[in-house]
């Protein structure tokens, strides 16, 4: 029995969902192609992913394979509820409401899990773990996972190095169809579509403090420099830190940034990026966002307990003032800035991730029993397959190597 916030938002979930299917279609043409072959029956798929609309076409692309879906969110502040309830209504099993404390989050994650699913598709790896330590009983029915996001796939690797991974999990992070677009330009995008329709604020001539040059990074960078913004990127990595440099943007470490920016973005996937040292020399009216997956990048119970007032300043910003009168924003509660207080990735961006997502439960399917526990990385031809069917989706042709030239490469 689903748990949602009202089933009466349904119509509007169903609006949002109609819209990124127009928009989605890669992931079309495999629910197409699930219909006919049906590689998901008898099996259940338990899914932790932001639950916004383009998450609820993959379920119903999912569930066109013959999938029973057991379906819950990946962040209390990224579900949308009128999209959890168009997934309801149409008789899916949907635990997730917007803005649910942490226990009930929790709570939601486990609802899935008691189904007892054989496929999990995790993002950022709540699910895998709760399966490791509350729910060990009802791993061997599990076939295997997929992994979403980059930090999901740290905790996979440390799992799986220490012996501790009981199942083979997909790292769709890792395919070129998932980070080269998502987390770069999908990431890039949304990123600046959630703070700019927050603040409402312009970009252009301010100092925009980017700290993490990896996908994320150099997406979020280059939009910035797009709209105007003097970049300054901040890097632990010598060999990213020099891209940046050679992008064209300054490179500092954070604690000089601190008083220069206006703007502070976090996509690092570590935590502490942001602390009290930082807040101190920050200039009066400095936002403060985070774009990494967990809320941890912004010490924002440093900044808690270092202001002393808080006050609501517009929907989804925090205003904490400090003592001497200062007053730092903080967006969404220092949670991705871009699910929290926006729409996620542009659906044509997701409909690579998710073809990917889809494409990587079927391959667990299809080889049941044959894979090890373990970080297995997506088939080539799989992220291959994806490209091209983009491609011919955008009626983009390419070339193709001659015998000639595949002799000449030794392929
Ligand atoms: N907001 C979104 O929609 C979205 C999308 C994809 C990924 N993510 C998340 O964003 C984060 C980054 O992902 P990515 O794919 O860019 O990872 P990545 O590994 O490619 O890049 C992270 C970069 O951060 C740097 N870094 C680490 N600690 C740092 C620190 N303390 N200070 C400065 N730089 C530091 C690393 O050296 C690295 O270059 C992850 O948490 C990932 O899960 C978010």
């Amino acid at each position: 029995m689903s748990r949602i916030k009202d089933i009466n938002l349904a119509p509007a979930g169903e609006t949002k969902i109609n819209w990124v299917e127009r928009n989605m279609p890669v992931l079309k043409g495999i629910g197409a192609d699930f219909a006919e072959s049906r590689p998901f029956e008898g099996l259940k798929i338990a899914l932790s992913v932001h639950l916004e609309a383009k998450t609820a076409y993959l379920c119903r692309v999912l569930e066109m394979g013959g999938a029973q879906m057991y379906v819950t969110g990946s962040n209390p502040l990224s579900t949308q509820d009128d999209v959890a309830a168009a997934l309801a209504a149409g008789g899916m099993e949907v635990f997730a409401s917007y803005g649910c404390s942490m226990e009930e989050y929790e709570d939601c994650l486990c609802k899935v899990l008691e189904a007892g699913p054989n496929i999990i598709i995790d993002d950022g790896g709540d699910l895998v773990h709760l399966m490791h330590t509350r729910y060990t009983s009802l791993i061997p029915q599990v076939l295997g996972g997929c992994e979403e996001t980059t930090t999901g796939i740290h905790r996979l690797k440390a799992m799986a190095k220490e012996g501790s991974l009981r199942f083979p999990m997909v790292m769709v992070n890792e395919a070129d169809c998932k980070h080269m677009f998502d987390n770069r330009y999908g990431t890039g995008q949304s990123v600046w579509d959630g703070i700019n329709r927050t603040t409402n604020l312009i970009v252009a001539g301010k100092y925009v403090v980017v700290s993490g040059y990896g996908w994320c990074g150099k997406g979020v960078s280059l939009r910035a420099k797009g709209l105007g913004a003097k970049v300054i990127v901040t890097e632990t990595d010598p060999v990213r830190a020099l891209e940046a440099v050679m992008d064209g943007y300054e490179v500092m470490p954070m604690a000089k940034a601190a008083a220069l920016g206006d703007i502070f973005i976090t996509v690092t996937g570590c935590s502490g990026v942001i602390t009290k040292e930082h807040f101190e020399v920050m200039k009066e009216g400095a936002i403060l966002t985070n774009a990494g997956h967990f809320d941890v990048e912004v010490d924002m119970a440093g900044l808690e307990k270092l202001a002393v007032s808080k006050y609501e300043a517009r929907h989804n910003i925090e205003g904490y003032v400090l003592p001497g009168g200062k007053t730092l924003f903080a967006i969404a509660q220092g949670r991705l800035v871009n699910l929290a207080a926006g729409d996620g990735h542009p659906a044509e961006i997701m409909d690579m991730s998710f073809a990917v997502q889809a494409l990587s439960a079927e391959y667990l399917a299809e080889h049941r029993g044959e894979l090890q526990p373990g970080v297995i990385p997506v088939p080539r031809d799989l992220d291959e397959a994806v490209a091209r069917r983009k491609l011919k989706a955008m009626d983009v042709e390419i070339d193709s190597l001659s015998l000639e030239q595949r002799d000449y490469l030794g392929v």
